[in-house]
């Protein structure tokens, strides 16, 4: 007889009714009946839960990974029932990607009772050269539960000694301008199924597989001190290898490694400067199962080619005439090419490239304006960093000279005065943003420069012979790291809506694998602004892979000492004696503080500790007064009125002092923490002695710097704070202008809105007279400029990310989405708008890890519509003011008389106020 299986609690009430003889037993079980079949019906369906943005070391299914823990990390889709809680979650890690989807891990396997969608790999070792599987599968507190979410990486080489190739260059000094040419050709003796290219140069390159370019990036690999540390790029070549021999061809430029060009940081004296090198493992697997690897080494040929000239600072120039058909396809006759040469490496560490590529976007021009047969000016209607593609029809020799520039002068011609001041040219033949193209002739041409970028508006297109061009004939291509926009801001003031694209266009220009101060005239890593813009960046792109490289390349450049250079990377001279002190190299301090606070992931904050503990005992050694320090370049670049020096660098002090208290108690480290701790007190002291006053609750003379910097960052005594913000108000008054360089433009906004001021704040956000930045957008600006006066007579470049704090204060000073340091990573967040006069409606929009916070408002007559989003797993308290306040339609109870702090879970809410 079949064994009946055990019927469930409902299925057996009928049976149990059916032989019931007790009517109160019955009447008790017919209600259960009843309310079961109720709660049946009238509980809603529950939604599936899917996992999205599966990342690995915060990339997409990266390739060629070095380290031997990598992060993992997910996040859960927003459906019509968020999740609320993620009560734990299951990890499965295996070569094997059916085992992962089955829920299993032979590598690793984690169960944890843990809202946390971050984790960091603890298995068996990684091994090189592999490709792993993840899966992921998490319960909400509903019971819910998502499938498993598979996703990979795969592994490059993990140490310096797996590589099989050796570093190779050609036989030339570093001086010969041309660039070399290397090829090689590969015949795999079976059937291959995957191929992957391994390459590290110092310098650049572009690797070619059977005549084409194997990826659509620019400047591989990443600038790095490159007698330090050496990147390399894992390329897949899978689809190269279809049939046959597979030929390879290498083009190396000079980058950062063999400056030529002279300016006043002398990178042409850099110790590590040398002729270009590279160094290549192609590996493939073949069907049956063994592998093949083809190094780099004697046996590549080398010659020089048609690009004659070559320099990151400058320009490209390239004689078609010289050009080598065929060189990086299969059958090209090398029997005159040179052997390579084998060297030595420029560094004993080569690590994997892991952060967002160097990529570029397509742009039209705006305009053309034809002088002359010989001579147009075109205009792109905007600035970028980039280069200029054009095609090109004329006679065999002609010469073309193309330059670039932020400015017309008034005669409409190119003016480059503002961007070459520092260039210090030796002769004429490196003219500055201008590449030179010398045609082949014979039909049409393209040319677009391979190793170099520039910032640029305006085009001039100079012949030596006439030819004949048209708008469609160029095309720019906007350079920077390809990171993804995760923030949007929009509001009914069109200015305000201006400030934030020309903030994000500078700050993506200054990001071209490092931050940088601007894009022409020097591309240096300026520490100073790249700390002020870590927010604008983390608002407004998914850029954390660029700042952890940047550390370390800190870690690469500090002295024993704990000093770190004022630019970053440097060639180990330049920048360790000027312009470094606490109020730039702090660097060192925010950028990882920052990244945990926007991510949640403490990873460089924990490689920092060490570094950042050398740096503020340095300064402690210089201090003097119980904490001062007069270490630094102050409020650099201000309107009128100069802040001390000694002032903003104490502050800095403080600031790091402060942050290496937190990661230590952050790690468990006590006795630091105490000790840093108590630093940080001694320095506030120390400020606040030489420079409060107590009675007028004014600081030095009263300067909006001296005003804002200490209620931004925490030096004013809690008693005093609105006298001092009230003070700051009534300064700013005077003018209703900023008075500030870059250090005020970072606390001037927040100290106003924090305390009660947010409309004047915005009185200065959106001022379109001198000076302010809509004083910019008034006059045409696309970026942010240097100087607030745009005719001064020096410090005028016209793509600076200096002046860009004012991006994130949109996001924290009107929409107040501010981060809530307890519980990082806008795990659980505040929401405290703004609603400022002069706006009638605003959006902003943040994909934070756990998915979209939105805050967005608008007046609706009387009353002010409020709308957040709150995304899953995530928490936040929203802080509203006024006379009466309902939240989806139910009048709320507010917290004290007119204020409400309501908490709130994942979901969308609205609120009317009765302001
Ligand atoms: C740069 C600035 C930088 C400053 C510091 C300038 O030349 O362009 O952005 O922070 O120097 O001195």
């Amino acid at each position: 007889m079949k064994k009946a299986g055990k019927l469930p609690f409902y299925g057996s009430v009928p049976v149990i009714l059916a032989q019931t003889k007790n009517p109160t037993m019955l009447r008790l079980l017919l209600l259960t009946l009843i309310s079961a079949t109720i709660l049946i019906h009238c509980t809603p369906k529950k939604s599936p839960i899917a996992l999205t943005d599966l990342r690995t070391e915060h990339l997409v299914e990266p390739l060629g990974l070095d380290t031997e823990h990598p992060r993992f990390s997910w996040r859960i889709a927003t459906g019509d029932q968020p999740v609320k809680h993620q009560q734990e979650f299951h990890m499965y890690v295996d070569v094997d990607s059916v085992a992962v989807a089955q829920g299993k891990g032979d590598l690793w396997e984690k169960h944890s009772a843990s809202d946390s969608m971050l984790l960091t790999y603890d298995g068996k070792p990684l091994q090189a050269h592999t490709k792993y599987y993840w899966g992921v599968q998490i319960t909400a507190d509903d019971g819910r539960q998502s499938d498993i979410t598979v996703s990979s990486f795969e592994t490059g080489l993990m140490a310096t000694s797996d590589w099989k190739g050796t570093w190779i260059t050609d036989v030339e000094d570093m001086d010969l301008k041309p660039a070399p040419y290397f090829r090689k050709e590969f015949a795999p003796e079976k059937k291959v199924v995957k191929a992957r290219a391994y390459i590290t140069a110092a310098g650049l390159y572009e690797l070619y597989l059977n005549g084409q370019k194997v990826d659509d990036h620019w400047l591989n690999p990443i600038y790095t001190r490159f007698d330090r540390r050496n990147l390399y790029v894992t390329h897949d070549v899978t689809p190269f290898f279809q049939e046959g021999e597979v030929a390879i061809g290498v083009l190396l430029g000079n980058g950062w490694y063999n400056h030529q060009s002279t300016a006043v940081w002398n990178f042409h004296e850099a110790g590590w400067r040398n002729r270009p090198r590279f160094l290549m493992d192609l590996k493939v697997w073949y069907a049956d199962g063994t592998t093949e690897v083809l190094g780099t080494d004697d046996t590549w040929k080398t010659a020089l080619g048609p690009v004659v000239f070559n320099s990151i600072y400058t320009a490209e120039h390239y004689d078609a005439r010289l050009e080598l058909p065929g060189w990086n396809t299969a059958g090209f006759d090398d029997s005159q090419w040179k052997n390579a040469l084998v060297t030595k490496a420029p560094s004993e560490q080569i690590t994997a490239q892991s952060l967002p590529a160097i990529t570029g976007k397509k742009l039209p021009f705006a305009s053309m304006d034809k002088r002359s047969d010989q001579r147009y000016i075109f205009d792109l209607g905007r600035n970028i960093s980039g280069v200029t593609e054009l095609a090109l029809k004329g006679e065999k020799g002609t010469e073309i000279r193309v330059t670039h520039a932020e400015q017309l002068d008034s005669l409409g011609n190119l003016d480059l005065s503002n961007i070459i001041v520092h260039y210090r040219p030796k002769d004429s033949l490196d003219p500055f943003q201008t590449d030179i193209y010398t045609l082949k002739g014979g039909g049409e041409e393209m040319f677009r420069p391979r190793f170099n970028y520039k910032g640029f508006q305006y085009v001039e297109v100079e012949s030596s012979k006439p030819i004949d061009l048209s708008l469609e004939d160029i095309t720019a291509h906007f350079i920077h790291s390809d990171v993804k926009p995760i923030g949007k801001i929009h509001t009914s003031n069109e200015t305000i809506n201006k400030i934030w694209e020309a903030t994000n266009a500078s700050y993506l220009s200054n990001l071209v694998g490092y931050p940088t101060d601007c894009p022409q005239r020097e591309k240096n890593g300026w520490t100073g602004d790249a700390h002020i813009n870590i927010e604008t960046g983390l608002y407004n792109f998914d850029a954390l892979g660029v700042y952890e490289k940047w550390m370390d390349d800190h870690r690469d450049e500090q002295q024993e000492n704990g000093v770190l250079p004022s630019i970053i990377p440097t060639w180990g001279g330049w920048g360790y004696d000027w312009g470094n002190g606490p109020d730039w190299t702090s660097t060192i301090a925010i950028i990882p503080w920052e990244l945990y606070q926007f991510y949640g992931d403490d990873r460089a904050l924990y490689e920092m500790y060490g570094p950042l503990k050398k740096y503020v005992d340095h300064i402690t050694s210089l201090s003097y007064e119980g904490g001062l320090t007069d270490w630094g370049l102050g409020d650099w670049v201000p309107v009128k009125s100069v802040t001390p020096k000694e002032f903003t660098s104490s502050i800095y002090y403080y600031v790091d002092a402060t942050i290496l208290a937190k990661t230590a108690q952050h790690f468990g480290k006590e006795e630091d923490y105490k000790t840093y701790a108590t630093l940080a007190e001694n320095i506030k002291n120390a400020i606040n002695t030489k420079y409060l006053n107590p009675e007028t609750g004014l600081y030095g003379s009263g300067f909006q710097t001296e005003l804002s910097a200490p209620l931004y960052w925490g030096i004013v005594p809690d008693s005093l704070k609105q006298k001092v913000a009230d003070q700051l108000a009534k300064e700013v008054k005077k003018t209703n202008h900023i008075d500030v360089g870059l250090l005020g433009t970072k606390t001037i906004l927040g100290a106003l809105s924090q305390n009660g001021h947010a409309d004047l704040a915005f009185v200065l956000a959106s001022q379109e007279t001198y000076p302010s930045w809509g004083w910019w957008i008034k006059n045409g600006a696309t970026t942010l400029y240097e100087n607030w006066d745009i005719d001064a007579s020096s410090d005028l470049s016209r793509n600076h990310i200096m002046f860009g704090a004012i991006s994130p204060w949109f996001y924290k000073g009107i929409g107040g989405i501010l981060p809530n340091e307890d519980s990082p990573g806008f795990k659980d967040f505040t929401l405290k708008p703004n609603f400022v006069e002069g706006l009638t409606n605003f959006e902003a929009e943040f994909q934070s890890r756990y998915g979209l916070i939105a805050s967005q408002w608008e007046r609706k007559g009387e009353q002010l519509a409020y709308s957040c989003t709150i995304p899953p797993n995530s928490t936040a308290t929203v802080v509203l003011h006024g006379k009466h306040i309902s939240m989806n339609g139910e009048s709320m109870e507010p917290t004290q008389e007119g204020a409400y702090e309501i908490p709130l879970t994942a979901g969308d809410y609205t609120f009317l106020i009765t302001e």
